[in-house]
């Protein structure tokens, strides 16, 4: 095992404590960015007047709002003297001429309280000359409205296998996009501070970024501009770039003013001005032998990246390297492009494209498997890797035995095969209600694809009196990545974990650091911390083997005591040896570096390693359909999770449940709706709210869930052997959408494939069971199967497979 991944005798790491936060969060007492301007005085509020259309040139007439008593200033582009720009493509003016979605801000009026803001943004006078508009994603297809360069991973000859395969079948597929609802929304807090730098709290998952773009619109170097993210109130991917924005307007806002200014969007801004997860459309084509092996697949998808670029095209390029999933597809190949529509920019969300790209292979599975005659979880467990296979993109599938091992553990964990019979026999019973048990597979690529990306520093300081403080470049989100790093830290040092303390992430501490996403914190900032407390054990080894008089290589620190190898020997507090170190004028502070090694990636041929390694897991999902309503209940949920050697089981286990519900949400119960049609409100977000958009509560949980993480997996090259844990999970949620459908065929005849709508809501699962139903009373027809005359093949004639612009 490397040295990275090797752990000592007595660590921090492993233990299975709360989160750093805990008490804070349950007692309302944690502080978040807004809390923090409500301590200070004198801070004005920042109110955006919004679009009310979806495209249109915008001219606008802010004198009104200078009339209403506490307006204090609107800023408007002239007030810019950097660059009007919040976007890192530079394809995001902050005050645009030309509104690019409803809801789209156009100024922001600064006032003494939020109520004189609003009511100053809402006397803005705002003309409107309007354009066309695209709000879906086959008006875009058919317009040609496309952003971004399009790519392809491509391996054998999925053409020729296509043609020739013994059992072929197409679909078109619309996925869902998703919301992120973090309970916190976006927010910032701008100040100039006693040395006329600026400084901007700001909930964002990527504080550098957050700077720089700061920087740009004021036209000042980093080095005047500081950010610090304290904790989010979740993030999800929706903080990774869509608070630059927000944060300059703040800022400039200070700047010009000279007073605090606060941005909180409310729950409608947040809903109605920010990215959400792309909504995809999918055209594939798959071709099987006849025991159900699958020889190829052929896929277009088409994301809708909404008005700008912002992180659309490595959300693509990772959709695209994970239709794979977990499954040997010898012939592949998969399209992507980003289509260009006046809606939200959609953005990074908990798996980034992973999702969308997984959902493409989990629903041709789930759809064929009656066609093939081979139950779902044969002909997945058929495909699962094999040990020495390769993906489409070329990279190995390092554990891939981890896969079937997974797959059996859970197996006979959640007592699969018994369950299943006895679920038969329940639905033979029951004309109104049925049941299924369905198990699916993740396999998720864990390093950021932009592989400049997979780098982290820390910052570590001990103190005279042996008490440790850790700064890092990751942000906390309520991931528990501090919990994490704490740990870390406790067991590099071998000092108790009460000793070492936490700074909030700030820009003027650790310089340059990436966005805390692709589930990658604790492997990049825990291989940071390591270095850095690594360095300053090593100096203090040196003082201590003096001082015990052992070689500086026998030298042991656990628990906060340091002592020889012999366990017997003398010993000494650590903060005793830290005190000698002191007066010996050894340095008690460190920086830390960590880079991911190995990593290379062609991002134009989509060939490479681009993952430092895999995280595997699998669900298997048991629910209840009612066939009068197509809701469904989720009876039993077990999942066996690989998160190598957990560096904190609590917060692991949390992670696994969480992700797991919020991939339920998006696959069965979350739908955004916006305006399609030619009135007025055209382009307009009609899911605004909470009670329009529906997301999973106490009553969606899972009335049985048995969460595991595998044992003994430690991961090589990862910090103390663990692997993250973010974002995986969520993808386990798959098994709920497969047993909603075998639930659904077992209201037709033996045989009926269903297609699902996504997101799978009572009134789309009620319509494939009226389906189903419709041909338990007709003659079986597989529906999808190319040699059929039936809807979907007549549906992906009008897209074509191949893209002719692609
Ligand atoms: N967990 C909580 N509680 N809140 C969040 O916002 N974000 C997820 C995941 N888990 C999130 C979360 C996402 S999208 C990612 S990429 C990872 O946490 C980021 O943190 P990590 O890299 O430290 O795992
Ligand atoms: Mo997570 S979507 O990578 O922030």
């Amino acid at each position: 095992m490397s040295e990275l991944a090797a752990r000592p005798l007595d660590p921090v790491v492993g233990d299975a404590v709360p989160h750093e936060s805990a008490v804070l969060h349950s007692t309302g007492t944690a502080m978040y960015t807004d809390d923090l301007a409500v301590a200070d005085g004198g801070v004005l509020t920042a109110w955006p007047v919004q679009s009310a259309q979806a495209h249109a040139i915008v001219t606008v007439d802010i004198a009104p709002a200078l009339e209403v008593p506490g307006v204090v200033r609107v800023l408007t582009a002239d007030d810019v003297p950097g660059v009007n720009d919040a976007g890192v493509k530079h394809d995001e003016p902050l005050f645009p001429t030309e509104a690019m979605f409803h809801g789209h801000a156009i100024v922001w009026v600064l006032a003494e309280t939020a109520e004189a803001a609003r009511l100053g943004a809402a006397s803005v006078r705002v003309e409107y000359e309007p354009l066309p508009s695209i709000i879906t994603v086959p008006e875009a297809i058919e317009a040609g409205s496309f952003q971004g360069i399009p790519r392809t991973v491509r391996r054998g000859d999925p053409e020729s296998v296509l043609a020739t395969a013994p059992h072929v079948f197409d679909g078109v597929v619309e996925i869902g996009g998703q919301e992120h609802f973090y309970l916190e929304t976006h927010a910032s807090l701008a100040r100039i501070d006693s040395e006329g730098q600026v400084f901007v709290d700001c909930s964002t998952q990527h504080p550098s970024e957050t700077q720089e773009i700061v920087a740009h619109v004021l036209g000042l170097p980093s080095n005047r501009v500081t950010v610090q993210a304290l904790r989010m109130g979740g993030g999800f991917g929706g903080k990774e770039m869509q608070p630059h924005g927000f944060a300059a307007i703040a800022a400039l806002g200070a700047m010009l003013t000279g007073r605090p200014v606060r941005l909180r969007l409310n729950r409608t801004q947040d809903l109605t001005m920010t990215g959400k997860r792309h909504p995809f459309h999918v055209v594939w084509k798959a071709g099987f032998d006849d025991d159900g092996r699958i020889l190829a697949l052929a896929a277009t998808l088409t994301s809708d990246g909404g008005w700008s670029l912002d992180l659309s095209e490595p959300v693509m390029g990772r959709a695209l390297c994970h239709v794979d999933n977990a499954y040997w597809i010898p012939n592949f190949v998969a399209q992507g492009r980003v289509a260009k529509t006046n809606k939200t920019s959609q953005t990074a969300f908990r798996g980034f494209g992973g999702p969308q790209g997984m959902f493409v292979i989990e629903d041709v599975f789930g759809r064929v498997a009656p066609a093939l005659g081979i139950d779902a979880a044969t002909l997945r467990e058929r495909n699962l890797y094999e040990p020495g296979q390769t993906t489409p993109y070329g990279q190995p599938v390092r554990h891939a035995e981890r896969l079937r091992t997974i797959w059996h553990d859970l197996a006979r964990s959640s007592d699969f095969d018994a369950r299943r019979a006895r679920i038969a026999d329940f639905n033979a019973e029951h004309d109104d209600v049925k049941r299924a048990l369905a198990i699916t597979p993740v396999k998720f690529g864990i390093s950021f694809t932009l592989t400049a990306y997979n780098q982290a520093g820390a910052l570590v300081h001990v103190y005279k009196d042996g008490s440790v403080l850790v700064n890092h470049g990751g942000t906390e989100m309520g991931q528990g990545l501090h919990t994490k790093m704490l740990q870390v830290a406790a067991t590099a040092l071998g000092v108790p974990l009460e000793s070492v303390r936490l700074a909030p992430t700030r820009t003027d501490k650790v310089p340059n650091t990436s966005a805390t996403a692709a589930s990658s914190g604790a492997d990049l900032n825990g291989g940071a911390v390591k270095d850095a407390c690594e360095q300053i054990r090593a100096r203090l080894a040196a003082v201590a083997g003096r001082l015990i008089g052992v070689d500086e290589r026998d030298v042991r620190f656990s628990d906060g005591r340091v002592a020889g190898l012999l366990a017997s020997g003398p010993w000494y507090p650590f903060a005793e040896v830290v005190e000698a170190a002191y007066h010996q004028r050894v340095q008690l502070w460190a920086a830390g570096f960590y880079r991911t090694e190995g990593l290379h990636w062609d991002t134009e041929k989509m060939q490479g390693e681009p993952f430092k390694y895999f995280a595997y897991g699998a669900a298997a999902t048991e629910v209840e359909v009612d066939g009068f309503t197509g809701a469904h209940r989720t009876l039993r949920v077990d999942i066996l999770h690989d998160v190598g050697d957990s560096l904190s089981p609590i917060i692991d286990l949390g992670q696994v449940e969480g992700a797991f519900v919020q991939g339920a949400g998006w696959l069965t119960l979350e739908e955004l709706r916006w305006d399609t049609t030619d009135g007025p409100g055209r382009g307009r977000l009609l899911t605004q709210s909470a009670s329009t958009y529906k997301l999973p509560s106490f009553s969606e949980m899972p009335e049985q869930f048995n969460v595991r993480l595998l044992e003994h997996a430690a991961e090589d090259g990862a910090v103390y052997g663990s692997k993250a844990v973010g974002e995986p999970p969520l993808m386990l949620a798959f098994s709920v959408r497969e047993a909603i459908r075998e639930a659904a065929a077992a209201f037709g005849p033996p045989g009926h494939c269903v297609e699902l709508r996504s997101p799978a809501t009572p009134e789309a699962v009620f319509m494939a069971i009226r389906e189903a139903r419709r041909a338990g009373a007709a003659v079986a027809v597989a529906p999808g199967e190319t040699s059929g005359s039936d809807a979907a093949t007549a549906r992906a004639a009008s897209h074509p497979l191949v893209a002719s612009d692609t």
